[in-house]
């Protein structure tokens, strides 16, 4: 029998792909080994989101030249992020490879294998990703960026303690200067309720107790009626279930409507993640986030007078472009105001294509971002010590 080993990067969006395709490709009859050496298959589901990340990879990918020299019936496929950015690029970097399919083609991964597998003499390399955003008619694209909602291995989930992931929205419209998640992840696209309460239905039928919804503005949910707040509520109503949390919000749109629903139900979590990305209301023009620090920070007061006990966590980037010493104090300031659980600090990293890259100089000195990161970590760490008690 022929194994697969797939190595995930990036966020919970790609631990749940990697996941759903575990699943398929047991249902297709392969066996899954943690040991990439002893794999004939090895997939890596990629992240785009720093250039750190794709820097991972492509080492990654020259490791595995002497792999696959050894072993010329091996496949090697990427998925993910990079898939849909680098395309046939990613060939060009790494020869060896044999496709690429971006992650709103995973429907056709279990067919690209079979075909794979089938030939006697390697075929040319493929390549299927979904269509870019800026040059197609909307509805194409949509199509293109297909949900994968595969049915999951049974007892997969429950095998360790963190909450099974629950996709609610695909994609994302929010059009950060700075990111590639609208290009690469396509148009936001919300899943039908009832598609959503069957599979958790199903879930906790094998035992499953906790699920963390995910999207990339999961608050921004909307399937005709139905907003994240119904969905809590119709979802709090299924037996056993008994902690529900989602990420990522966007400060815009976290409702009182949705901060009641999040105070009234015991099942949902008392903990909101929401990235403020900056304190600066400059950065975040600049960064293309529609609102104001001190929208952001009467968010804030709104949530902690209305949920008692909640606590917050944040993202930021440092050193976006043209950060002053002024805007990163400003940052500062908004951290301590917040008094947030924990933040995630991150330092910009230009991404090609998107608007920041085309509009904007990535002028703040790597010293500088290196610099702000520790400093907003320091402050950070006493936050979080205090919160806990130590
Ligand atoms: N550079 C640095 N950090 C980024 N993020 C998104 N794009 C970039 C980028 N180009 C961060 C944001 C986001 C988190 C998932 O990654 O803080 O919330
Ligand atoms: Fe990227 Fe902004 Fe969408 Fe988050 S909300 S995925 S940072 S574009």
């Amino acid at each position: 029998m022929q194994k697969f080993y797939i190595e995930t990067l990036g966020c919970q969006m790609n631990v749940l792909d990697s996941e759903l395709a575990a699943s398929a490709l047991v249902r297709a009859g392969l066996l899954p080994t943690g040991v990439s050496a002893d794999a004939d298959i090895i997939l890596f589901n990629t992240c785009s989101v720093r250039q750190h990340a794709e820097d991972k990879v492509y080492s990654a990918l020259g490791r595995l030249k002497n792999w696959k020299e050894e072993k010329p019936h091996a496949i090697l496929g990427i998925l993910g992020c990079m898939a849909q950015k680098d395309q046939r690029g990613i060939f060009q970097r790494a020869p060896h490879v044999d496709f690429v399919l971006g992650p709103g083609r995973l429907d056709i991964l279990v067919e690209t294998i079979e075909q794979l597998r089938g030939e006697k003499k390697r075929p040319a390399k493929t390549v299927c990703v979904s269509l870019p955003r800026t040059e197609n008619n909307s509805i194409e694209v949509l199509e293109s960026f297909r949900q994968y909602n595969p049915e999951r291995m049974a007892g997969s989930p429950t095998s360790s303690d963190a909450p099974s992931l629950v996709r609610i929205t695909f994609g994302c419209d929010q059009f950060c200067s700075y990111c590639v998640v609208p290009f690469v992840r396509g148009p936001e696209q919300s899943r039908p309720p009832q598609d959503i309460a069957d599979e958790v239905q199903h879930l906790a039928e094998q035992g499953v107790t906790k699920i963390t919804l995910i999207g990339q503005t999961v608050n921004s949910y909307q399937y005709r009626q139905t907003r994240l707040a119904d969905l809590l509520y119709q979802l709090s109503g299924i037996a056993g279930m008994e902690q529900i949390d989602f990420v990522t919000n966007y400060p815009l749109g976290i409702n009182d409507y949705l901060l009641q629903a999040v105070r009234d139900l015991p099942q949902v979590s008392k903990h909101l993640h929401i990235p403020a990305q900056s304190g600066s209301d400059i950065i975040l023009k600049r960064m293309n986030r529609h609102y104001t620090a001190a929208q952001y920070r009467e968010m804030t007061d709104r949530i902690y007078s209305t949920i008692p006990g909640a606590t917050m966590t944040s993202d930021f980037i440092v050193g976006f472009c043209g950060e002053t010493e002024e805007d990163f104090e400003q940052t500062v300031d908004l951290v301590k105001y917040c008094r947030f659980r924990n933040s995630f600090i991150f330092k910009y990293s230009e991404r090609a294509g998107t608007k920041a890259a085309e509009l904007y100089a990535d002028d703040v000195p790597e010293e500088v971002k290196k610099y702000r990161n520790h400093r907003l970590l320091e402050i950070q760490v006493e936050i979080s010590r205090q919160l806990a008690g130590g």
